[in-house]
């Protein structure tokens, strides 16, 4: 396993940016942001993507940068967006490319953690429709961490101990 990427998934505020950036210090590997990765491509930030261009050519740049993980040369952590595995083949994809790992969170946890959010264009209504729809995906996926009421130091070694305990 080690010798793929590490990818995370989980529904918006989860903590797949913090603890991404944080395993991917200690693993001394690369991180990659999808969603910085393509506020950068475009030169925009996401709700000016959504709202200029919309919600599918965002998916198309997040399928894109799906895509060109099997062509990079460097194993990395990756934080994928938490809308990524619902669209296209990119689920599939991302589990042949790596060891997908879900943080999950309680909704009630989330809320607490994303009180205002003005950065994410899915959360700007009620999204406790969006959160259960998507529960069970989440769910399915093999390997996760829970990190409802931990810290993200906390949530860091359970997920090295996860990746260590893989290895082959
Ligand atoms: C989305 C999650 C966001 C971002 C976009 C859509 C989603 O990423 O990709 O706003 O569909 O869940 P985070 O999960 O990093 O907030």
């Amino acid at each position: 396993m080690q010798d793929y990427h590490l990818i995370l998934t989980g529904f918006m505020g989860t903590g797949k940016s913090t603890i991404g950036r944080k395993v991917a210090e200690k693993l001394e590997r690369k991180f990659l942001d999808t969603d910085e990765e393509i506020v950068r491509r475009v030169g925009q930030s996401v709700v000016e993507i959504f709202a200029h261009f919309g919600e599918s050519s965002f998916r198309q740049k997040e399928r894109e940068i799906c895509d060109e993980l099997s062509s990079c040369r460097e194993n990395l952590v990756v934080a994928t967006g938490g809308g990524t595995i619902f669209f296209f083949d990119n689920l599939a994809h991302l589990s042949k490319k790596g060891l997908l790992v879900c943080l999950r969170a309680s909704l009630a946890e989330i809320s607490r953690r994303l009180p205002s959010c003005t950065d994410r264009p899915l959360l700007t209504g009620d999204y406790r429709y969006l959160y259960e729809r998507r529960k069970p995906t989440y769910d399915s996926i093999e390997h996760w961490v829970d990190t409802s009421g931990k810290t993200p130091d906390f949530v860091v070694q359970e997920l090295l101990t996860l990746w260590q305990s893989l290895k082959k």
